[in-house]
């Protein structure tokens, strides 16, 4: 019926885990849409400062995509750059060509002055995703943009259509370019703090939200930054948290919310305070100093425009965050991409069938600041690991290439891949032993959270 290779692939270049599913799944007669990106090197000046960003169709960020459940989605690029070019499709499963989700390793980057046709079909999934580079730090230069995945006209949504739609790409930023964020990371240094944050492509108040008094709008903030987790919120406005990358929440109202690296959220906000500017702010999480940025809501009745202080962020350490992050769940009765409730797969009753312990670090290997995990610091052989397997061509990668639980050993570089089986459920523990947040990229798969743990460490000197 189907391919039927699963293959636990844990990609570390970035700290990036990969499970992915080779299903040929058939793409039925569902709409094709067709996008041509021509990807070139041009000036930007987010900080006021000119430098050498990364363009697509010479915007920054990038252009957005919007799609329906089950599109086709036909994406040619032309890669104008001087380096190779991936494109990582965050979060859209890609059932059809899973082999294409633009991660390292599997899909081949795009050489200079060449171009590559993605086929991706964004088979049973809504929600708010956003596409970035993946590669050589190119996403400290542009070349992200948000991804809308609309649901099809008769399937319910929880909530009230609202009177408009925004995109929200923040993170943070630096003025160096991303020749120079490598070459930091070369030389055995982590990288330095970030000069700023921006909100899409901007600083300082650089971008307006016009919003009509009394309507509701719904926000789809991802946090597309390198290395900084972000709070965000809206002077004198409450968020009704509605969706995270794809599943509808229960509808909890927050002042701030906690976003970290790559992930989206979608709020609700209802303009219904006095006629004039609002503060969105965006700021760093976990750092010192914090970095901070706004954008303006302006309300359409309104000339006045911001004022009064910056609203704070919270300045407790990660115990908010976590407990924050414990608050969102997936509203079991809401449906999802079908119209049967999203909680009909009983995943609760779900015996998984073994479980997989991952600990991320943050080695120096030959002199240069890598990452790695389980000691595993992932190379990409010359054959993309989904060819080598389909064609089983010997000697590309070998199945259990990497411990499936911490042994603290010396890092070493390794094409590491695990294997599992089709249709299995696995449970994964990651564990971060680092003073830094840890984000993982899932890439092309379901998975659900089932806890969160936080142990404060106590840490014994001696001599
Ligand atoms: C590359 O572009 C050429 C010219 O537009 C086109 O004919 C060809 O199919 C493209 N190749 C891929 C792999 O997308
Ligand atoms: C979950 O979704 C259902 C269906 O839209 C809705 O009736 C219910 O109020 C939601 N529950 C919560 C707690 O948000
Ligand atoms: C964090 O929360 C846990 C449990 O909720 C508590 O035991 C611990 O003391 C808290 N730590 C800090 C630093 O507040």
């Amino acid at each position: 019926m189907r391919g039927c290779t699963l293959l636990l692939h844990s990609l570390i270049f970035n700290g990036l885990l990969l499970l992915f599913l080779q299903l040929q799944g058939a793409n039925g007669d569902n709409p094709y849409r067709f996008f041509t990106w021509k990807v070139t090197y041009g000036d930007i000046y987010p900080l006021g400062v000119k430098q050498q960003g990364i363009l697509i169709n010479g915007q920054f960020p990038g252009p957005h995509i919007d799609a329906i459940t089950n599109d086709n989605l036909v994406i040619s690029v032309y890669n104008y750059l001087r380096e190779p070019f991936l494109l990582s499709w965050n979060g859209i499963q890609q059932r059809r060509n899973s082999w294409q989700d633009g991660v390292y390793g599997t899909n081949c980057p795009i050489p200079p002055r060449k171009n590559f046709t993605y086929i991706l079909q964004v088979k049973d999934q809504i929600g708010s995703y956003f596409y970035f580079p993946s590669l050589g730090f190119h996403k400290a230069a542009g070349a992200f943009g948000s991804i809308r995945i609309w649901s099809r006209p008769r399937i319910p949504v929880p909530f009230p259509p609202p009177a408009g739609d925004f995109m929200v790409l923040t993170g943070d930023w630096f003025k160096r370019n991303h020749y120079d964020l490598k070459r930091i990371s070369d030389g055995g240094h982590k990288l330095p703090l970030p000069d700023g944050l921006l909100i899409n492509g901007r600083g300082w108040n650089g971008y307006t939200f016009t919003v009509d008094p009394g309507k509701t709008y719904r926000f789809r903030i991802s946090n597309v930054g390198l290395t900084t987790s972000i709070n965000f919120r809206i002077q004198g406005h409450k968020m009704k948290l509605v969706e995270v990358e794809g599943s509808h929440t229960i509808q909890n109202t927050y002042d701030a919310l906690d976003i970290h690296l790559g992930q989206s959220y979608s709020v609700l906000v209802t303009a219904d305070q006095l006629p004039q500017g609002y503060y969105v702010v965006v700021s760093s999480r976990f750092t010192s100093p914090v970095l901070t940025t706004t954008a303006v809501l302006h309300y359409s009745n309104s000339r006045r425009g911001v004022s009064g202080p910056v609203p704070r962020g919270p300045t407790t350490q990660i115990n908010w965050s976590l407990n924050q992050a414990r608050s969102i769940r997936r509203n079991l009765t809401a449906s999802g991409p079908r119209p049967n409730p999203q909680g009909s797969y009983h995943y609760g009753l779900i015996k998984p069938s073994r479980t997989i312990t991952l600990a991320n670090s943050a080695p120096i290997i030959n002199r240069k600041q890598r990452y790695a995990v389980n000691s595993v610091s992932f190379i990409p052989a010359d054959t993309p690991l989904k060819l080598a397997d389909y064609f089983n061509i010997p000697g590309v990668f070998n199945l259990g290439s990497i411990p499936t639980s911490p042994t603290w050993g010396n890092a070493y570089y390794q094409t590491s891949v695990m294997a599992a089986n089709f249709r299995e459920f696995i449970e994964i523990v990651f564990q971060n032993w680092e003073d830094t947040v840890q984000s993982w990229h899932m890439d092309g798969y379901s998975f659900f959270v089932v806890g969160l743990v936080y142990y404060i460490i106590k840490r014994t000197c001696t001599g």
